[in-house]
This record gives structure tokens, sequence and C-alpha cells, in this order.
């Protein structure tokens, strides 16, 4: 597809989220957002070409012979921003979950639920029995309903189909929904999101049925860049997330896990695999952190599940934030513990909840949300190369997105230089 240049001119507060730093943001570079001021940004071919003064831009003897060829989007009183990374999304799945809903308001806890055989486990039934066709158009209104909120990158997890043909339908249905989405979307297989029935106390089977017949498939199909863990106390344990681990190494995926939601496990082990990231933390061993804020591994922090669940405690930002750990912020959309697709939202309940400033919240919405994918050569900020990624929301300050919870500001998004006409 031909995509027309695209000039967002006269914006308010731009955040450029540009850095000299080489590698996830981390400690004080977390607060730092690039502010310009009357910006303008010249986007070509879905690739960012300039970024500067307004009054620059329309300087440039290019831009000044080829106005009639551009789309411009006058963006006068508004912040602009580039599109959140939302790097942790369960999106696959056939409806809501009602009944563990109502349950949990009247006093079971996630993990008695799970227990009692709804859950994640009440989700499969109906990803089994739905069609192709069906998942994959429920998906894409998932994504144009992201987008609307500001949102231009996800990963989508399989995870509620956990037999072959379902996960491998699940993943489909990632890549053709993807394929309908100006944006962009990076699949992860994630077999490891609880032991199915079938298998209830047999798990070690059930690990060797995603390594050795599961996690091949995916690979020759190329249907995920990731393979994901579930690991804790009511799913599987380190010693079984080691062995998908390096299954996955074998099958060229890379690795990311969900560590510390329910309890504490060490990360050691799998540090040694170099995930990408390490999702929930709500439990972390000090032991653990130098570790952690040695490495590249990213801690996302999914705020939107502890509201949810109604639990008081929240990761403790603050304490991986001052040891040095990259951290990133993502939405964990998902129908049990995490029903939000708002990354605002998320970013909102990480500055009142887990004390973190807006600032360092954009910049985890963002590239440090990138980082967590991999993707920060071309995703996460607005710089001359990267992709044609932002979002135009109408405030005048950008303290405002987390500020305005539970409303959405996202007035426009830009995908790969495409402006999305669904965002309200
Ligand atoms: O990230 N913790 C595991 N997975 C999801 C919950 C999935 C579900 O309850 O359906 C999460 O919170
Ligand atoms: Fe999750």
């Amino acid at each position: 597809m031909k995509i027309k240049p695209l000039l967002l001119i006269n914006i308010h507060r731009l955040l450029t989220l540009q850095s000299p730093e080489n590698g996830p943001r981390r400690g004080g570079s977390l607060s730092e957002l690039g502010i310009v001021e009357d910006a303008a940004v010249l986007c070509v071919g879905g690739k960012i070409v300039s970024v500067g003064r307004s009054k620059d831009a329309l300087r440039d003897p290019w831009l000044r012979k080829n106005r009639k060829k551009i789309t411009e989007i006058d963006c006068d009183g508004r912040v602009v921003l580039p599109g959140f990374v939302d790097s942790h999304t369960h999106p696959v799945f056939a409806g809501p979950r009602l009944v563990d809903f109502e349950k949990r308001i009247s006093g079971a806890s996630y993990a008695e639920i799970a227990e009692a055989g709804g859950g994640i486990r009440s989700s499969i039934d109906g990803v089994r029995k739905a069609s192709k066709s069906a998942l994959t158009e429920k998906l894409l209104a998932t994504l144009c309903d992201m987008a609307a909120h500001g949102t231009t990158t996800i990963e989508a997890k399989s995870g509620y189909g956990l037999d072959f043909a379902s996960e491998l339908k699940s993943l489909e249905t990632i890549r053709q929904a993807a394929g309908r989405w100006p944006g962009t979307v990076v699949p992860t297989f994630l077999g490891a999101h609880t032991v199915p029935p079938e298998y209830r106390g047999r798990s070690r089977d059930y690990v060797e049925v995603i390594c050795k017949e599961m996690m091949p498939a995916v690979a020759k199909r190329k249907l995920a860049q990731f393979a994901d863990v579930f690991c804790d106390r009511s799913a599987f344990s380190a010693e079984e997330s080691a062995i998908i681990f390096r299954a996955a190494a074998e099958y060229g995926l890379a690795v990311r896990a969900h560590m510390g939601q329910l309890s504490e496990t060490r990360l050691e082990p799998l540090l040694r695999f170099k995930p990408a990231s390490l999702d929930h933390m709500d439990y972390v061993n000090d032991a653990d952190i130098p570790a952690l804020a040695a490495s590249n591994t990213v801690a996302t922090f999914v705020p939107g599940a502890n509201y949810f669940l109604g639990l008081s405690r929240y990761p403790d930002a603050r304490r991986l934030i001052a040891a040095g750990v990259a951290v990133a912020l993502a939405t964990d959309y998902n129908p049990g513990s995490s029903p939000t697709l708002s990354m605002p939202m998320a970013m909102s309940l990480a500055c009142t909840q887990m004390k973190m400033s807006p600032a360092e919240a954009i910049v985890a919405a963002t590239i440090n949300g990138a980082w967590a994918l991999r993707l920060a050569d071309r995703k996460g900020s607005g710089e001359v190369g990267k992709d044609a990624d932002f979002v135009v929301f109408d405030v005048k300050d950008y303290r405002e997105i987390p500020y305005w919870f539970g409303a959405n500001h996202c007035v426009l998004a830009i995908l790969n230089g495409m402006p999305n006409s669904a965002a309200k």
C-alpha cells in the first residue's frame, strides 16, 4: 500500500523520547522525555524523516515544494508522543469471565478460583470451540480499540488454547488480524500458560508436548517471536520453565516469562536465558535485584492486574528503579485478571499506586516497552529513521495523560505512517 507523506505540525508539545542512551532506560534516564515545543514531524513511507520546530519545518525546501502532496495534521494545543508499546497482552479469547468476576467480589482469590477450575481454564473452552474467523474478527476489533487509546505496537500471546490445534489456531488468528491492522503486532507462544485439565497432575507430560510438539510447529510456521511461561505456584515451576526456555532456544524463539505474580520465585535460574522481559514482578527477592539490574532484561509491571484482582499490594517499582532495573508498563489485557486495553489506565495506576512519576510512566510505556520486545531500533521514540508511530492527545501537558484516569483523550493515532481514523 502506498503511504502518503504526513506532516504533524504546530504540535504544542512533542515528546520525542530522544536520548543518547543505548539500552533500556534506567534510573534518571527514565524521566527524559526530550520535549520540543511548537514542533513538527515529517513522515515519509511510514518512517520518520524529520523532527524539529514547526517554523524550521516550514522553511524546508522539499516540504515547500511538495506541500500539496502531503497530508497535514494541525496539532495546535495538543501533546504528541510516540505510540504506546503494550508489551504484554493476552488478546485471543472468546468472551469475558463474569463468574470469576463475581466470585472475586464475594471474596474468592485469583488462586482459589483457579484451583476450583475457574480462572485460565474457563477461557479454554471458548477458544477451543471458536472458529478462527470469529476469533480473528474479535481480535481485529480489539486492535482497533487499542489504537483508539494510543497503542501502536502490541505483543499478543496465545495461551487459551492449550492443545496443539488450539494454540496454533490462536497464533494464526494473531497473524491474520495483524495483517489487517496498520499497527505492529509481536506474536508470543504461551502454551505454558497453565496445565490444561486433561494433563492435571501430569504437568511434566504437558511440558513435553509443548517442547516436542507445539514449539517445533510454531517455529516451523514462524508463528511466534517469543515463548512465554507462567512461572508460579499454581502454574509451572522454575525447573519446568527452564526446560521450556531451553527448547525455545533450540527452535530460535526468544523468551520472556510471567514471574512473581502470586509468589516469589528466584529469578537467577531464568535470567541465565537472557529473557527479554520478566513480567508482573509483585514478589522479587532482594538477592536477585543486582543481577536483574546488570542485565538488559526489562521488568514489566502490569498494575491493571493488581487493580482488577482487588489487591492492595502493587509491585515495588521504586525499589527496582532505585537499584537500576529497566522497567516497562503494559496492560496485561486478558479476560481473567486485567480486562483493560488502556495504556493510560496502566500508567495512571503506576503513578498513583506505584509512585512512578508521569514522565517515568511514559518512558516505561513507550521506549522501554519497545526494549522489552527487542524492537527499540524501530519503535518507542520519535527519532529520524524509526517507524512513524505517533499518538495525539487532546491535552496541553503530558502529565494529564495518567491524570485523567478512566477517560480517553487520545484523538488520533498514526500507525506506521497511517493516520487511524478509528481513534476517537
Ligand atoms: O498475566 N498470570 C497469568 N496470566 C494472566 C491471567 C490470565 C487469566 O486469568 O486468564 C496474567 O495475569
Ligand atoms: Fe499475563
